[in-house]
């Protein structure tokens, strides 16, 4: 049993979610974490939590809404933190490959969320793009664990997130030409990553083209096992194991 621990679900992106959730089971990714990035995706994302039973959820205000939110959008997230399907706060953190001149908003809106994250002993699901030493300096004031979505460091990074106990979010990226990810990921070992989409962004090969979906785990769990000359099984029981360890409210039954 494989899950796609990163995704964002939302009926602007796909027709029918039923059909991508019945497709994801039959390739084995039972279990979906649909992730918010603002004010409407975050009520998505309750919403399919209430209606399936297999997907949980993350809500957050990701940093390329910074402009954008209200505090109302924050008290929203503080309001549905008790849900028992809301596993972490995410997507949230730094971005400043499109917009550098609001780097210290960015932070502003990050530090707020890490501290919901921590009075509420939650995870966080971190985006961090382009801006890896203010992610390390503002995660190291906050006590929290979570994981490196969407990873694309250097080895040194990864070895810096690990020891400050986050886990790497490894997606399609790996499967693409000229990726250092294989290497690393080589280095670091399977027990510090879990699988991810990132749909309808990142479609692994051999479906590059086509909208991602949570079934394209598979590739991705099935391209791992060659990296590391295992069985689909062996990755599918370590990345599930990763998962329960960081996401406790997830209730995942064997033999699905
Ligand atoms: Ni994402």
């Amino acid at each position: 049993m494989l899950i796609d621990t990163h995704l964002h679900l939302y009926k602007e992106y796909y027709k029918d979610i039923d059909k991508v959730i019945k497709e994801a089971k039959e390739n084995k990714v039972y279990y979906l974490i649909n992730n918010g990035c603002e004010k409407n995706s975050n009520k998505e994302v309750i919403k399919s939590i209430d209606k399936y039973q297999n997907v949980y959820g993350a809500i957050g205000i990701h940093p390329e809404e910074v402009e954008n939110y209200s505090l109302e959008d924050i008290e929203y997230i503080k309001n549905n933190i008790d849900n028992a399907k809301i596993v972490a706060i995410g997507e949230i953190g730094l971005d400043y490959h499109y917009s550098k001149d609001n780097k210290e908003k960015q932070k502003e809106l990050f530090a707020k969320q890490l501290m919901i994250a921590e009075e509420n002993k939650l995870p966080v699901i971190v985006h961090s793009r382009e801006a890896t030493e203010d992610t390390i300096n503002i995660l190291k004031k906050y006590q929290v664990t979570g994981v490196i979505h969407s990873f694309s460091g250097s080895l040194e990074v990864a070895k810096l997130f690990i020891k400050m106990g986050f886990l790497l979010g490894i997606n399609g990226v790996i499967t693409f030409k000229n990726c250092n990810l294989k290497e690393i990921i080589k280095n670091i070992g399977l027990e510090n990553i879990i699988l991810e989409t990132d749909a309808p962004y990142l479609t692994p090969v051999p479906n590059r083209g086509k909208q991602n979906s949570p079934k394209y785990i598979l590739d991705i769990a099935e391209f791992i096992a060659d990296v590391f000359d295992i069985t689909l099984d062996e990755v599918a029981t370590i990345t599930t194991n990763n998962v329960k360890k960081l996401y406790t409210k997830m209730v995942i039954e064997k033999n699905q």
